[in-house]
């Protein structure tokens, strides 16, 4: 992996002051500075866990792509890792982000198929919420001229796992039905515009009231994610649907499981309900755990269903799976030259703005994906007594609830 810019000790800053004495004072920014500004988990909690900083800029090692980045994507996961509400989360400090886009800058030893000056997209484990990164080959991949840096950062996680569920896990296919939760969100937009690819498939999605407006005509079938969704989706469907995309957990997997079809196929990818407020709460992920049906194989066997869990993290990361998200994301990309598929980005933030766009999706307001770009300057925070914005690799030390009083308005797209 690549040497990651360190944060900067005392004694590392001073060294890189004085290497860049020259310099004017915007080289945090400038090309080729030795410095990059990151957004920094310092630990695992609420909001205020959160800070922009200056890092020593990583080098390519064999096999790793640099990466100028342009946009970040921000995922429900970048929340829960915020939380510590992972499986075995990793150590903090550290810097979070999953994707981005942006220009390949250059290159380790061995690593074909790329040039610099290449506009690409990319998988990151962890360290993508910062302005250079290095990361390897196989996760990355060149986007065309037409797509934007922002739908490129908002393309692989949502439409690779959407795809994989729909298509590889559950073998969706013409005259099924599916019901997706979360319908308004990343993941949720990207499961509605493929089952979009075949003819004849009929989507139940649950999602916030005042979402419904915007994204009724990307399913068939829309309900308030407040009302007995089973029930609801019962009364159009009697028999049930084929697939349930299941990223809720708790009570819902025995509703789920409840629902299918004969030979339907229930799919478990997150556990959104884990997060009841701005820290992880241990009651919230009992209560979840406990509620989860414990299932009998044999009840699945005489029922003939089918139970899967997916996480394209794991498999990407853990588990050696590049190459078939590789050919997915090919497929993908043609879906996207047709114009068959286009990610859907709900707003452009700046680093220094990382807390507000959590907050967005902490208060349900996202339609589509969050995009943090590297490039955008804060919006000024808007109060009545005072209108400062946070500098760009700010390190003084935050205090929980300074910006209380104050908010920014999201750049929407
Ligand atoms: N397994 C995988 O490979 C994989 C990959 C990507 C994402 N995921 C999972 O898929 C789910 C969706 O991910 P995403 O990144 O596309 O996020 P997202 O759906 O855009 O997340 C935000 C939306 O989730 C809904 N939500 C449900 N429970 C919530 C809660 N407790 N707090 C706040 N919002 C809640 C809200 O929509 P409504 O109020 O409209 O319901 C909210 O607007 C997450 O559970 C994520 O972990 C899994």
């Amino acid at each position: 992996m690549a040497k990651e810019g360190l944060e900067m000790t005392e004694e590392t800053e001073h060294m890189i002051e004085k290497n860049v004495a020259k310099e004017p004072d915007s080289a945090v920014c400038a090309a080729d500075s030795k410095e990059m500004r990151a957004v920094l988990l310092t630990g695992f909690g609420g909001l205020n866990k959160l800070k922009v900083t200056k890092k020593l800029m990583p080098e390519p090692q064999e096999g790793e792509v640099k990466i100028r980045v342009k946009a970040c994507g921000l995922n429900f996961l970048d929340l829960m890792v915020r939380q510590g509400n992972i499986d075995n989360p990793p150590k903090t400090p550290l810097v979070p982000g999953f994707e981005c886009s942006g220009i390949v800058e250059a290159m380790g030893e061995n690593t074909k198929g790329f040039e610099i000056g290449d506009r690409v997209m990319a998988f990151m484990n962890y360290n993508a919420w910062a302005e250079v990164v290095c990361t390897p080959l196989d996760w990355v991949y060149k986007i065309p001229d037409e797509m934007t840096f922002p739908e490129a950062a908002a393309f692989c996680m949502n439409f690779v796992a959407a795809y994989m569920m729909l298509f590889e896990v559950s073998n969706l296919r013409e005259g099924m039905s599916v019901l997706v939760h979360s319908a308004g969100g990343g993941v949720g937009q990207a499961v509605a515009q493929l089952c979009s690819t075949v003819p004849n498939v009929t989507v139940f999605g649950t999602a916030s009231p005042f979402k419904h407006e915007a994204i009724r005509h990307s399913v068939t079938y829309l309900f308030d994610r407040n009302v007995d969704y089973v029930a609801e989706v019962r009364k159009i469907s009697p028999e049930g649907v084929d697939i349930v995309l299941d990223c809720l957990c708790g009570e819902n997997t025995g509703k789920g499981l409840g629902l299918l079809k004969p030979l339907g196929t229930y799919i478990l990818y997150g556990s959104s309900n884990m997060v009841t407020g701005e820290t992880k709460s241990f009651f919230s992920l009992a209560k979840s755990w406990w509620q989860v049906e414990k299932v009998n194989p044999i009840k699945l066997y005489e029922e003939n269903k089918v139970m899967a869990g997916f996480s394209l993290l794991n498999l990407l990361f853990k588990q050696g799976g590049c190459s078939q998200v590789k050919t997915t994301v090919q497929k993908l990309l043609s879906l996207y030259s047709e114009k068959k598929i286009k990610p859907i980005v709900d707003s452009l933030w700046a680093l220094e703005e990382v807390k507000e766009a959590m907050q967005r999706i902490h208060d349900r307001g996202n339609i589509g994906k969050l995009i943090l770009d590297v490039e955008k300057s804060p919006t000024p925070l808007m109060a009545s007594d005072s209108t400062e914005t946070s500098e760009a690799g700010e390190e003084e030390e935050e205090h929980e609830g300074d910006n209380d009083n104050k908010e920014r308005m999201p750049f929407i797209q």
